[in-house]
C-alpha cells in the first residue's frame, strides 16, 4: 500500500479483492471533472434511459453508452449492438479522457494494452440498485473490467464465481477505479440500494463507467 499521508486529500492507494482484482482508490479523482464534461456531451448525444430487463422490469439504474458497442437490454434480452435503439444512430465515439483513464487503470492492476470498445455509463439515483450478476455478453474474456466512480458514494458487491458465493462489501467513493480481470473476470458482483445524498460534483446521483472490450 502505497498512501500519500501528507498531501492534500486525495486518496491513492489499493486494495487488493482478491486475485486479478483490485480497487485503485482516488486514481480517477485528477480527471473526474474532466469525465464528467465528457458524460454531458454523450449524454446530449445519447440520453440516460432505463431500460427493461429480458423479465420485464424497468431496471432503477439509467444508462447510457459510448463507443463502438453499447449495452442494452429489452425484453428479447441482452446484447451489444453498433446503434442506440432509441435513435437508431450508432452510440458516440468514446471520449479520449475515458479511453486514457481505461487503459492507465487496466496497466495499473496489471493488464497491459487494455483497448476497451464500450463504455456503459450507469446513472444511480437514490434508491437504484443492481442485482449481483456476472458480466459475460462480451465475446472473450480476457480483457478485465475498468469501472469508475463518480459522484455519491455506493457500496459495491464483489461475490464470488457462483452467484451463492459470499459477496464482500466494498465502499466506494468520487475517483475510485475497480478492475477485475484474469481469474476475477467472472466474478460476480453487483451494486446496493444507493443513499440519499448530495455530491458537490454532480448533486444527488451516482455515476459509473465500465470499461470492457465487447466484440
Ligand atoms: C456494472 O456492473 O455494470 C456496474 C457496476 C457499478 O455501477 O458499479
Ligand atoms: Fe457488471
Amino acid at each position: 500500500m502505497t498512501a500519500d499521508l501528507f498531501g492534500d486529500d486525495v486518496p491513492n492507494w489499493r486494495e487488493e479483492l482478491g486475485p486479478g482484482a483490485v480497487v485503485l482508490r482516488g486514481f480517477a479523482v485528477p480527471v473526474a471533472t474532466a469525465l464528467l464534461a465528457a458524460v454531458n456531451g454523450v449524454t446530449s448525444a445519447a440520453p440516460f434511459r432505463h431500460m427493461i430487463t429480458p423479465g420485464g422490469f424497468r431496471m432503477s439504474v439509467a444508462m447510457t453508452n459510448c463507443g463502438a458497442l453499447g449495452w442494452a437490454s429489452d425484453p428479447t434480452g441482452y446484447r451489444y449492438d453498433r446503434l442506440d435503439p432509441e435513435s437508431g444512430q450508432p452510440w458516440p465515439a468514446m471520449p479520449d479522457v475515458f479511453l486514457r483513464l481505461a487503459r492507465d487503470a487496466a496497466a495499473s492492476a496489471g493488464f497491459a494494452d487494455f483497448t476497451p470498445d464500450a463504455c456503459l455509463i450507469n446513472r444511480y439515483e437514490p434508491g437504484a440498485r443492481l442485482s449481483l450478476h456476472q458480466d459475460k455478453n462480451e465475446r472473450d474474456y480476457t480483457a478485465p473490467i475498468v469501472s469508475v466512480s463518480l459522484g455519491l458514494p455506493a457500496v459495491f458487491l464483489f461475490g464470488g464465481s457462483r452467484r451463492d458465493d459470499k459477496a464482500a462489501r466494498v465502499p466506494l467513493a468520487h475517483g475510485d477505479v475497480v478492475v477485475w480481470g484474469g481469474p476475477a473476470r467472472l466474478r460476480y458482483h453487483g451494486v446496493l440500494a444507493l443513499k440519499a445524498g448530495i455530491h458537490p460534483a454532480i448533486g444527488e446521483y451516482r455515476v459509473n463507467l465500465t470499461f470492457r472490450k465487447a466484440g
